[in-house]
């Protein structure tokens, strides 16, 4: 298949093609997503043969405006105008009662669906171009890590849809917070730069221990939960502490002379973390939100440089962003540390 390629101004252009029934790769403030129109059923099952992706996983629809939720929604549960006014337009998604007229391709067959309201610019001019709501996976291949910036969306989907829209990098680098009402209260399904401490300043009351760590129960109902993610080729370690780099734990760690390592770690270690390690590469920020926002690019440079092993400075605390940070992490080290 021929992809057009688009830059930032021509998100109108992009956005066209959404409504002539194409799938089209488009920035947001989180990551870059394989969007359809939610209304043609054709065009969502095509998200899933570009993506590689299983059937029951369900997609997130991005809007606009609020006009659009209507066509997608039975009900708002308690809290949700409060919610949609302080995070609408940002890195939020709601799973809300899903209207019967909306396919089960898109909810998986849940009879919820999970909507979010973009804040890129570049993806709002899409959005309102394409002047229907769009269902969105993010637009990595299944397993991979969800591409960061053009040109790791146009590596994943180059030739597989009709459009990739240039808006740059993305600014929050991790996908979106993901909550759900589950009758009695908003649960977070999936951690995201929307953070637990913010969400709680809005719906206080029903949010104090509601919220489930990652557990089996949570995984029937975000079935995204259970699939394999955010996953580069080499293997992924974590470390919260320098002074555990010794030769000895990073050989039994399996990393041997013969093998390549990068570390990714905050600027703060770094001197100590060379001191330690022969790493090949050693990508450093100021702090845990530009290491979140780097962390899938840098991983996907690794991938370029056929890093056999990829060391990750972790936070220890689980506040703000750094809670979506270990999400994110653990699931890339496949729970070992
Ligand atoms: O930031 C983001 O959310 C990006 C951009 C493109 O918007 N999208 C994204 O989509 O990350 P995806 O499909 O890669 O992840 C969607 C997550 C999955 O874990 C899925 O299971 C969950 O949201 N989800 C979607 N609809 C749901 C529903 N009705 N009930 C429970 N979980 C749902
Ligand atoms: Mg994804």
């Amino acid at each position: 298949m021929d992809t057009q390629l688009f830059s930032a101004h021509e998100a109108a252009l992009a956005g066209s093609l959404i409504r002539e029934g194409h799938l089209v790769v488009f920035p947001t403030e989180t990551v870059y997503g394989l969007g359809a129109d939610v209304f043609n059923e054709d065009a969502c099952k095509h998200i899933f043969t570009a993506k590689g992706r299983p059937q029951d996983n369900p997609l997130i629809t991005h809007i606009h405006d609020r006009e659009q939720l209507h066509a997608l929604v039975t009900a708002l549960p308690p809290g949700s105008q409060d919610l949609i006014r302080c995070f609408w337009p940002g890195p939020l998604t709601l799973v809300l009662p899903k209207r019967p007229d909306v396919s089960a391709v898109v909810s998986a067959s849940l009879d919820t669906i999970g909507v979010r309201m973009p804040s890129h610019p570049v993806a709002r001019a899409f959005l309102r171009s394409a002047g229907t709501p769009v269902a969105a996976p993010s637009a990595n291949r299944s397993g991979k890590p969800s591409p960061t910036n053009f040109a790791m969306a146009c590596e994943a989907m180059n030739g597989r849809v009709a459009g990739i829209l240039d808006g740059g990098a993305c600014e929050s680098g991790l996908e979106s917070t993901v909550i759900a009402w589950d009758g009695k209260r908003w649960n977070i399904l999936r951690p995201g730069s929307v953070t637990r401490e913010q969400l709680a300043e809005v719906i206080e009351d029903l949010l104090e221990d509601s919220i489930l760590p990652q557990s089996d129960k949570l995984a029937v109902r975000s079935p995204g939960t259970r699939h394999p993610h955010y996953k580069p080729r080499g293997k992924v370690i974590l470390f919260t502490d320098p002074a555990d780099l010794t030769d000895d734990n990073l050989l039994s760690a399996g990393i041997g002379a013969e093998n390549i390592m990068a570390v990714l770690c905050l600027s703060s270690v770094e001197a100590e973390v060379r001191r330690r390690t022969k790493a090949r590469q050693v990508y450093s920020y100021a702090d845990w939100k530009a290491l979140a926002r780097n962390l899938y690019s840098d991983f996907h440079r690794c991938d370029i440089e056929e890093c056999t092993h990829i060391l990750v400075h972790t936070p220890i605390e689980s506040t703000g962003i750094a809670e979506a940070l270990q999400n994110r992490l653990k699931k890339a080290a496949e729970y070992t540390i």
